[in-house]
């Protein structure tokens, strides 16, 4: 995780607007971001930030004009296997079973490789069983496991998750994200994490940033060096979640009202 790493994400002045009825709104302002190979970099921010259209150019899968996203040194412009991403609902396609869904998002790979590294990934996730399942007959936990796979079966180095849980009962959630937590650690890749839960952004991350809105900032990035696995009931996490709490509602001066 050493600064200045060849597979660093770098992510330098970015500006992204976008035209609405003629005019340009600004989305994201002076983004200035470095994600070490290996890190684990949680994100936070009020609803409509910003924080899936960053990821979405992290991924390629949105063009800038202004500021510079480069990836092992490499500009970012496209999509490419060395990131993968899962979103907020599984999108996964209904008429294709766990094993299918996951065959589709395979690339560059021979037919031999294909069935051991499909397996490969099913057992990763803990899908084990329910190859030939198909979405409907999955629990929303499942659905996103295979997600996951889908989107790890390239072997990404960068794994982006736009509130991949979101969807989640409390408990599922809790479950899912020891799973990342383990899958990171296995696959030793940087992942970036954003998320509405601020314990989930503290219980994963190595850093938290905080996103301010309207443009979208970067407000402040804090460094979370408990050990893993954390508890979420130890003082020093209640400390770093009271000041991600005071810097998430300082501009609507309203923190007092959501202190917990
Ligand atoms: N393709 C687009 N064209 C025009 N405006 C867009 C487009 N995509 C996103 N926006 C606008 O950009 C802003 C940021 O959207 P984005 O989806 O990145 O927010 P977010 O932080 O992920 O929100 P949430 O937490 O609700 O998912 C919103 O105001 C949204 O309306
Ligand atoms: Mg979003």
């Amino acid at each position: 995780m050493s600064v200045g790493n060849k597979k660093d994400l770098v992510i330098k002045d970015l500006h992204k607007g976008f035209i609405v009825n003629n005019e340009e709104i600004d989305i994201l302002t002076d983004i200035n971001l470095n994600v070490a190979e290996g890190e684990f970099l949680s994100i936070v921010g009020h609803s409509g930030c910003g924080k899936s259209t960053l990821l979405k150019i992290i991924a390629g899968l949105v063009d800038y004009s202004v500021g510079m996203v480069t990836f092992g040194g490499g500009e970012i412009r496209k999509p490419g296997t060395d990131r993968g991403m899962v979103f907020q609902e599984h999108r996964l396609l209904p008429w294709l079973t766990v094993t299918e869904n996951i065959d589709f998002g395979l690339y560059n790979i021979t037919k031999e490789q294909k069935e051991a590294i499909i397996a490969e990934h099913i057992e990763l996730v803990g899908l084990k069983g329910f190859e030939n399942a198909y979405p409907h007959q999955l629990s929303g936990g499942m659905a996103q496991r295979a997600a996951m796979a889908r989107a790890l079966v390239n072997k990404p180095q960068v794994l982006l998750l736009d509130e991949p849980f979101g969807a989640l009962d409390a408990l599922t959630r809790i479950m899912m994200q020891k799973e990342i937590l383990r899958i990171w650690k296995k696959e030793k890749m940087t992942m970036i994490l954003v998320t509405h839960d601020i314990d989930e952004a503290i219980y994963l991350g190595d850093r938290v940033v905080v996103m301010s809105s309207r443009p979208g900032k970067i407000r402040k990035i804090l460094p979370v060096e408990l050990e893993r696995p954390r508890d979420r009931s130890n003082v020093e996490f209640a400390n770093i979640r009271k000041v991600i709490f005071s810097e998430f509602f300082a501009d609507e001066k309203q923190y007092l009202d959501y202190a917990i």
